[in-house]
């Protein structure tokens, strides 16, 4: 088969289930990844044959991406901040807001003189402590996650980043005191509630791990008030603490760092203007 005629039978196999413009992602996604061929190659070399076995794993790709499976799962990594990330069902994919978090950290911290200490809580993927690793060289910074196998992909990450992060499996709901003082906390914790379920999409829904995502519509604040009172505690002086948060619950999230008793809060809207970051200092 031709890449040509490749490229064909994937539109044809999944434009019932995804606009033109996904499947010619997910091409260019799987060319580079599986066959190592960029766009512009694809455009120069449409005849070129692609063998069996190449041809197999595309059929593979299709039938889960028939089912709904996340690309990124399928090729097992992301881009995030500029640097690539290994990412499986037990790690959640990381989001462009997330980006947006991180950027405006870096711009607040980068021309810190002194070592400065970060903590990651629900590091994930590591998308967050490696891109700061990355980025701020002043920066000791210690993630801790509840999720044993997501450590460990965060570890790999890591280790493929070429940064040192420290990682710690720990439940942060049940810790009472950090073991240590930090300047800067930082957590994008589980806050999607039951009822918003409805709104997402059957890939998250059905891939991405439960444990990352969802909190009670009782208590959607949970990570929060205990991530925040615990910073509240062990923050430095002038220490600062970054949360990415629900969009629907911006006011709730920012009356409940007051009353936890930090005097400066900023919320900030992401691209799309929605609010979905905040920062908090004593
Ligand atoms: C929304 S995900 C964020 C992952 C990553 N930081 C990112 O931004 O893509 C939340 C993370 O919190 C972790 N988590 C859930 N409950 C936790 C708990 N009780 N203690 C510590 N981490 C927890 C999950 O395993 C998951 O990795």
């Amino acid at each position: 088969m031709t890449l040509q005629e490749l490229k064909l039978h994937f539109f044809t196999e999944l434009n019932e289930q995804y606009p033109a413009t996904e499947i010619e992602s997910f091409f260019f996604w799987l060319t580079q990844s599986e066959l190592n061929i960029s766009r512009l190659e694809m455009a120069l070399n449409p005849q070129k044959k692609v063998d069996i076995q190449h041809v197999e794993n595309f059929k593979k790709a299709i039938l889960k991406l028939k089912n709904f499976e996340p690309i990124q799962y399928i090729v097992g990594d992301t881009e995030f901040y500029g640097g690539v990330f290994q990412v499986n069902p037990s790690v959640l994919i990381p989001r462009p807001e997330t980006e947006e978090l991180v950027a405006w950290m870096v711009e607040d911290l980068n021309n810190k003189k002194e070592i400065f200490r970060i903590l990651d809580i629900g590091t994930g993927s590591g998308c967050i402590s490696i891109s700061l690793a990355k980025a701020l060289p002043k920066a000791k910074i210690s993630a801790i996650d509840i999720s044993a196998e997501a450590l460990q992909t965060a570890k790999e990450n890591a280790k493929n980043n070429e940064v040192n992060v420290e990682f710690f499996q720990q439940d942060i709901l049940e810790t009472e005191k950090l073991d240590t003082t930090f300047e800067v906390i930082v957590s994008n914790p589980p806050y999607v509630r039951e009822l918003e379920k409805k709104m997402m999409q059957e890939n998250v829904l059905k891939y991405e791990p439960e444990l990352a995502l969802f909190v009670s519509d009782e208590n959607p604040l949970i990570f929060y008030k205990k991530i925040a009172e615990l910073a509240f505690e062990a923050l430095e002086e002038k220490g600062v603490l970054y949360l990415e948060i629900n969009e629907y619950l911006a006011q709730e999230t920012q009356e409940l760092l007051k009353e936890i008793g930090f005097l400066y809060i900023e919320i900030k809207n992401d691209i799309f203007e929605k609010p979905r970051m905040i920062k908090a200092s004593l």
